[in-house]
């Protein structure tokens, strides 16, 4: 089987903004508690932050980290988390049906952003709460001194404001499992009013409001219009959440989930342009895609906590899915889409970051490592900066569900012009068939070969574990090879791969 891809210098979609490589960390099971602090860790700084988690965020090269959630930030009081440890107030946590000891809040996560090199986005309360909170948090955080909200955080330790520039109007106002869920006429003006206030503070604060938790939603797609009619003029970005599952084991099904995907982001983007010209605007709103992974490994498991048969536990074990090795390709397609939409989506977060459906494990007390997908998010996010290319790619196809062709080689190409290089991500969806692709590189001039990782495995359901941490990890790829302008390589059936070319 073949396939061929042309990448030529001159056609390209857009130059890839960072930020699609983007995590998100909620007070959620032990995201925060056990994953990012663990006073007690023998790796534990002077902050009480794990040091073999912050090393595996650095390793990743986070550019930026959404915050405090999530279904959480839907009823959460940010104030409970300042002030000295001793006097802040343990509360219930509505949305995961646990307790919130509050012994992380704003300063905590920012300096640990700090440590690993992040910027912060954050996430105000729409759920419960509204625009006085809202204005309140952004004067704390952003606001240099002189005011009440701002001495108090000069007073809790933090002279020079953090100047966040990214904030997310609630989360997912759509879902009926939101603490204060809302029709989309009401977050429509409830977002547009926050929106106002916070840019009354500052004008260039990047605003971001929620579209639609998922594509199955009752209210998608008329929530987008509806919310941005509303919101247009005074946000940047409009977020969409989609989450992955092979639920009926069908590995070519799973896989072409991509193409939903592509569908949601095409439908959404047209949405936008919908409300631009009907409001006749001058102005762009992009997509934040602030949520998405795979989840569905560890549903069943979790229900006992979220149905409220175990009380009301602190940082309890909750949506820890073990990735197996399908699940590389999965990520890997989904990366690869961000890349070639890059001309509309400008942050994307992989959610989450530690523990809870999450590239990095961890044991109380023990070892953090990397699950399985963490390598794609790694390539992706270290080597796929610069400029998305638009790739003309054939390549054989097949039947899913969700497509009347889904092609079996996926690519995504970047074209780094201040290091001269090139990085392809490529997916090979066929569960038996090596496929020989040919990519012919046009207006590039020469290039070798300097880095090209493989990642296979023999069992689909491979997984990382505490004790073998490398059960499926990438290895040096073997066989590709550039002879004048085109570059040959082998992909084995169901294979992640990455190829970079200096130029
Ligand atoms: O990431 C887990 C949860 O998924 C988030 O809290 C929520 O926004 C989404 O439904």
């Amino acid at each position: 089987m073949k396939a061929s891809v042309i990448a030529n210098k001159d056609f390209t979609i857009a130059k890839i903004d960072d930020r699609v490589y983007g995590a998100f960390l909620e007070h959620l099971g032990r995201a925060v508690y056990e994953g990012i602090y663990e006073p007690d860790h023998p790796s534990a700084d002077q902050d009480g932050m794990r040091g073999d988690v912050a090393e595996l965020v650095r390793k990743l090269n986070v550019p930026v980290v959404r915050y405090p959630g999530g279904n959480f930030v839907s009823a959460y009081n940010w104030e409970d988390g300042i002030g000295p440890r001793e006097e802040r107030p343990t509360r219930l946590d509505l949305a995961w049906h646990t307790s919130e000891s509050n012994a992380v809040g704003i300063h905590e996560f920012a300096d640990w952003c700090a440590t690993v090199g992040t910027e912060m986005m954050l996430a105000v309360n729409l759920g419960s709460r509204g625009v006085d909170e809202a204005r309140n948090f952004l004067e704390y955080v952003n606001h240099p001194g002189g005011t009440y909200w701002s001495d108090l955080r000069i007073k809790n330790g933090r002279k020079e404001p953090w100047n966040v520039k990214m904030w997310c109007l609630g989360n997912e106002m759509d879902g009926p499992w939101q603490v204060g869920h809302k029709d989309a006429h009401e977050y429509g003006k409830l977002a547009a009013n926050t929106a106002r206030a916070m840019r009354m503070f500052d004008k260039s604060l990047e605003l971001i409001v929620c579209g639609s938790s998922n594509a199955d939603m009752p209210s998608y797609p008329d929530w987008e219009r509806i919310v941005l009619e509303h919101t247009y003029e005074h946000v940047d970005h409009i977020s969409l959440h989609m989450y992955f599952a092979n639920r009926d084991d069908n590995t070519p099904n799973y896989l072409g989930l991509s193409h939903k995907l592509e569908t949601y982001i095409d439908t959404v983007a047209a949405t936008i342009r919908q409300v631009k010209s009907k409001k006749k605007s001058k102005r762009d709103v992009y997509i934040s895609f602030d949520e998405w992974n795979v989840w569905y490994h560890s549903n069943k498991k979790d229900r006992e906590i979220l149905d409220g048969n175990s009380g009301w536990p602190h940082a309890p074990g909750l949506l820890e899915d073990i990735y197996n090795f399908e699940d590389v390709l999965m990520v890997g397609l989904i990366l690869n889409t961000f890349i070639r939409r890059s001309d509309v989506v400008k942050i994307a977060c992989i959610a989450q970051l530690v523990n809870v459906i999450a590239p990095i494990m961890t044991e109380k007390g023990g070892p953090a490592w990397a699950q399985t997908i963490y390598y794609p998010y790694y390539f992706a996010s270290v080597f796929g900066r610069g400029t998305a290319l638009h790739l003309a790619t054939r390549s054989p196809g097949y039947e899913t569900t969700h497509a009347a062709e889904t092609p079996y080689v996926d690519v995504a190409g970047v074209h780094d012009e201040d290091e001269g290089t090139l990085s392809f991500f490529l997916v090979n969806r066929h569960p038996s068939d090596s496929i020989e692709t040919e990519v012919s590189l046009q207006g590039f001039g020469s290039g070798s070969i300097i880095d090209h990782q493989v990642m296979t495995h023999p069992d689909l359901k491979a997984v990382n574990t505490a004790r073998n941490q490398d059960e499926v990890a990438p290895k040096k790829g073997e066989g590709a090879r550039i002879e004048g302008d085109r570059l040959t390589v082998a992909l084995p059936p169901y294979s992640y791969q990455m190829i970079r070319v200096k130029l």
